[in-house]
């Protein structure tokens, strides 16, 4: 209950799950933390944090009020099974009594703890693999597990005391609108997805920048670093969600099943051949918009001799059908000169130069880039005349701009993910063999510098587009890294 996700996300989430009538009626929030809080305390720190953290418009009294009486807090130690005692009378005393069958329990705790709150919650009989009444859920926060072996560990101590379709593992990238469009762009389209596949695409890039350093959270990072904190999870969804096979139904089997089948495709590369298709990199001191910013191993509690990687980049091939020979670079990074996630689909050359030999510059392939934020939205790239005597060519853009074409609503990723798992739909979550198969690629992907310091070409300077080991990666097979578009 005291955490920062909690204050800036979730709270914020049902507030305004709450405004919209999107939750179900009745219901209660119970939050647990050690603070000596009371209800009143508890709901007041909420107040000030949706205040800072909340969508506009900003709660009147009356709807805050409104959402504030069924908040309550609970005190206790998460190792200590009082708690979970305190815990179950509060939630045996809730009215009306059907509030105490249907419960979802929201594990926004150290990750080490997910394993045993979920056992102390079974062993009090709150949660169990099928209760006689109502249902019991249980989400649980990122990052699950560390490597393959962890997350296989996590995924036994749950199965012992609940079923797989009770488990909801978030990914919250899953809840972004422009990540679920990437599916109804791609299945709804027909003209797109004909061109979706070896034949048309030369190679993708799928980029997730951010200008923002470690910040406070130096302990999780130093032990996590960007490739299990960002390529494990996010890119791989994205990944998954750009090149999948269509699935047989919107059921959430269905579009797991074809999530999964589509990482199990992606090619795993023997140790020894790893650092040829992926890099790491770390930032040194710079300038990130306009601003000094210190070097990675100088920020608060990081080691000063830290090989933490706060960037990296892949090559990865999907050994399939459709994708065969097409390489998908990947890159993620903190302290870089920009904030934004696209995906850029880049299509092959016209098959003969007809323009080539008139044209200056000589005319570029097509692209079609799917921005996921900020400023979401789908650009096609294609060739025009520039106006006047001479033969000249000049890449423009068709745009969609989301929120030009629907306003500037869009619910928070979190929104849609606590509303789905309290509806009980788990598409957007991951299922046990869809995490511990990324985990293999990434574990995989990690054998490329495990336990080697870093390199001098692995460093960049803050505000830059990553290390020149990256740029090398890339122009290794003959492309070159687009920079994110800049919309107008
Ligand atoms: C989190 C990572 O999962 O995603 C953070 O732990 C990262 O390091 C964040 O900053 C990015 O999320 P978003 O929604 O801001 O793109």
């Amino acid at each position: 209950a005291s955490g920062d996700l909690t204050r800036r996300k979730l709270m914020p989430a049902l507030y305004h799950l709450h405004q919209a009538g999107q939750l179900p009626e009745p219901f209660q929030i119970i939050g647990v933390a050690r603070r000596p809080y009371s209800d009143g305390d508890w709901r007041q720190e909420l107040l000030a944090a949706l205040r800072q953290h909340g969508r506009p418009p900003l709660p009147s009294e009356e709807s805050w009020n409104q959402f504030a009486q069924r908040v309550f807090y609970c005190q206790g130690d998460l190792s200590d099974p009082a708690t979970y005692a305190r815990l179950a009378s509060q939630i045996q005393s809730a009215q009306p009594p059907e509030l105490r069958h249907h419960l979802l329990y929201y594990l926004a705790t150290r990750p080490s703890q997910f394993g045993e709150v979920v056992e102390r919650l079974h062993a009090q009989n709150l949660l169990y693999p099928a209760p006689a009444q109502g249902w019991q859920r249980v989400v649980i926060e990122k990052p699950f597990g560390h490597d393959l072996a962890s997350a296989r560990a996590l995924n036994q101590v749950l199965a012992r005391h609940v079923s797989e379709d009770q488990i909801f593992r978030i990914d919250h990238y899953l809840g972004k609108e422009t990540v679920q469009n990437i599916l109804m762009f791609r299945f709804s389209n027909a003209v797109f997805e004909r061109l979706w596949n070896r034949d048309a695409i030369d190679h993708v890039q799928i980029t997730v920048s951010e200008t923002a350093g470690v910040g406070d959270r130096a302990g999780y990072y130093e032990e996590a670093g960007a490739l299990r904190d960002m390529l494990q999870n996010h890119l791989l969804q994205v990944l998954a969600l750009v090149t999948m096979e269509p699935p047989v139904s919107l059921e959430a089997e269905a579009i797991r099943d074809e999530k999964v089948k589509l990482l199990r495709c992606v090619r795993r590369y023997p140790p020894e051949e790893a650092q040829r298709h992926v890099v790491r990199g770390q930032y040194t001191a710079g300038t990130v918009e306009g601003r000094p910013v210190a070097a990675y191993r100088q920020e608060p509690r990081i080691q000063p001799d830290s090989s933490v990687e706060t960037y990296v980049a892949a090559r990865l091939y999907l050994d399939n059908w459709r994708w065969s020979g097409v390489p998908f670079y990947l890159r993620t990074g903190k302290r870089l000169p920009r904030t934004v996630s696209e995906v850029r689909i880049q299509f092959r050359p016209t098959p003969h130069v007809l323009f080539a030999a008139l044209c200056s510059p000589t005319p570029a392939a097509n692209a079609v880039t799917l921005r996921l934020q900020p400023r979401e939205g789908i650009s096609l790239r294609f060739n025009g005349k520039v106006p006047g005597l001479d033969l000249r060519s000049r890449p423009v853009r068709m745009h969609f701009d989301y929120n030009a074409e629907f306003g500037a609503y869009t619910p928070e990723a979190y929104e849609r993910l606590l509303r789905d798992a309290l509806a009980g739909d788990a598409t957007l979550f991951l299922r046990r063999d869809e995490i511990e198969t990324a985990w293999a690629i990434a574990d995989g992907l990690r054998a490329a510098w495990t336990g080697q310091p870093l390199r001098p070409d692995e460093f960049y300077p803050a505000g830059c587009w990553g290390p020149p080991a990256a740029d090398a990666l890339i122009s290794a097979t003959g492309h070159a890294w687009h920079e994110p578009l800049l919309l107008p």
